[in-house]
């Protein structure tokens, strides 16, 4: 399928900006909305638009919107007002040290993309719970652009509860995150392919905790997403998504 306008959806400003600056995209003056808080940048790839939406602060804390409210937001606000072809979560995540993850690690999502923290043990509601939407067939991009493949598994925490921890092994999650199932809950009422792009900033089986792993790694890793990122995008703009 070829692709005329891809649009990224991604949650933190320290992720996006080497990718934004990479590519001098522009900044959209009005945004997804005046009551809201994402900017837009776009740009264009080898005659492909290229539209980046970033989730920006939380008017009262100030952070950045993570995690699955402002990522369903995005999407479907993007979904409306650009009509892309193709949707690209780009961010961080937690690796699986056992899975042969490393730091800087970059991950396309693979076969599935799950909830882990959305348990409703009533029959119909559990696989709801889950989600398991489809991915598109990535193998050529992965082995094109040396990209680890893997399950995305996501939930609205940083932390994994042994419960999380569970989920997540039934999920086969090799990769956990905070906004791709919600997105691709999006994307599946729209019909739009949906592709997952993440880089690891911390080993979540090990003794170190996650929060110092994810900031102390949080710059090297948004570096090493911008130029699979940037690769990524060539590639579909030029080569479509199958
Ligand atoms: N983003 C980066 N690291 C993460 C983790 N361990 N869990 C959820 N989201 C993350």
């Amino acid at each position: 399928m070829k692709i005329s306008t891809m649009a990224v959806i991604m949650a933190m400003t320290d992720e996006a900006k080497p990718f934004i600056e990479a590519l001098e995209l522009k900044k959209l003056a009005c945004g997804l909305g005046d009551a809201l808080p994402m900017e837009v940048y776009t740009g264009s790839v080898e005659g492909a638009n290229l539209i980046v939406v970033v989730g920006g602060k939380d008017q009262r804390f100030g952070v950045d919107n993570v995690a699955t409210q402002p990522a369903t937001l995005s999407a479907y606000l993007a979904i409306e007002q650009f009509k892309p072809d193709l949707l690209i979560n780009a961010g961080t995540a937690g690796g699986f040290k056992a899975k042969g993850a490393e730091i800087g690690d970059v991950y396309i999502g693979s076969g599935a993309i799950r909830f882990h923290d959305r348990r409703i043990p009533i029959p119909g509601f559990d696989g709801y719970g889950v989600g398991s939407y489809k991915t598109p067939d990535v193998d050529k991009v992965a082995e094109v652009l040396g990209l680890k493949k893997g399950v995305v598994s996501t939930g609205n925490s940083l932390d994994m509860t042994p419960e999380d921890q569970r989920m997540i092994e039934a999920n086969q999650g090799a990769v956990k995150e905070m906004e791709a199932a919600a997105i691709a809950w999006v994307a599946e009422l729209y019909d739009i392919p949906l592709v997952a792009l993440k880089a690891i900033t911390d080993l979540v089986d090990t003794d170190t905790p996650t929060q110092d792993e994810f900031m102390q790694n949080l710059k090297f890793a948004s570096e090493r997403l911008q130029k699979k990122l940037t690769d990524a995008v060539h590639c579909f703009a030029g080569e479509g998504i199958a």
